[in-house]
């Protein structure tokens, strides 16, 4: 039961935005396709994540089970920072350093919101899946997309290049 709000099914996830009690917060569409697969299948794992924990907090469950699911969140959220940035910084995108400063400035803001969870100071509301979902859909467009735009450039060049010689 709780793992299938950690990893929703496909079925569940269904359930979730058409027939549960509950609305998808984040829901994707192909305005935030990047066209990168690996950016893209990372991108919807962070949809569903921020939709579970949105569900999780409207059920009002408890802080044991609300914490991993929040943390877990919060680990994706920074795995998928880091091979974004990787794959930024092995084709030198010029974007480097504001790309990776946006991801640092909510990974600091997660990580303290995670602190006064776990010490009690502030309770999870809605607040917080809303402004998680609305960070992601934003970044996607308008930052990511810049970074996969790029990439496709290099692509382009690379292939002229290549055919060129
Ligand atoms: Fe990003």
């Amino acid at each position: 039961m709780f793992s299938e709000v950690l990893y929703p099914t496909k079925a569940s996830l269904l359930t979730l935005s058409s027939e549960g009690p509950y609305m998808d917060i984040a829901k994707w569409n192909k305005s935030y396709e990047t066209g990168n697969k690996v950016v893209d299948a990372q991108h919807q794992q962070l949809f569903r994540m921020v939709n579970a924990l949105h569900a999780a907090i409207l059920e009002n469950r408890s802080k044991d089970l609300l914490m991993p699911t929040l943390e877990k969140l919060a680990n994706y959220t920074i795995e998928h920072f880091h091979s974004e940035e990787a794959l930024m910084a092995e084709v030198n995108y010029p974007a480097l350093a504001v790309h990776k400063w946006k991801h640092e400035d909510l990974t600091h803001e997660v990580e303290e919101l995670v602190g006064k969870y776990k010490s009690g100071q502030v309770v999870l509301t809605v607040t917080l899946s809303n402004f998680l979902a609305n960070w992601l859909q934003h970044h996607i467009k308008e930052d990511d997309m810049d970074l996969v735009r790029y990439l496709q450039a290099q692509a382009k060049s690379a292939a002229a290049s290549s055919s060129g010689s």
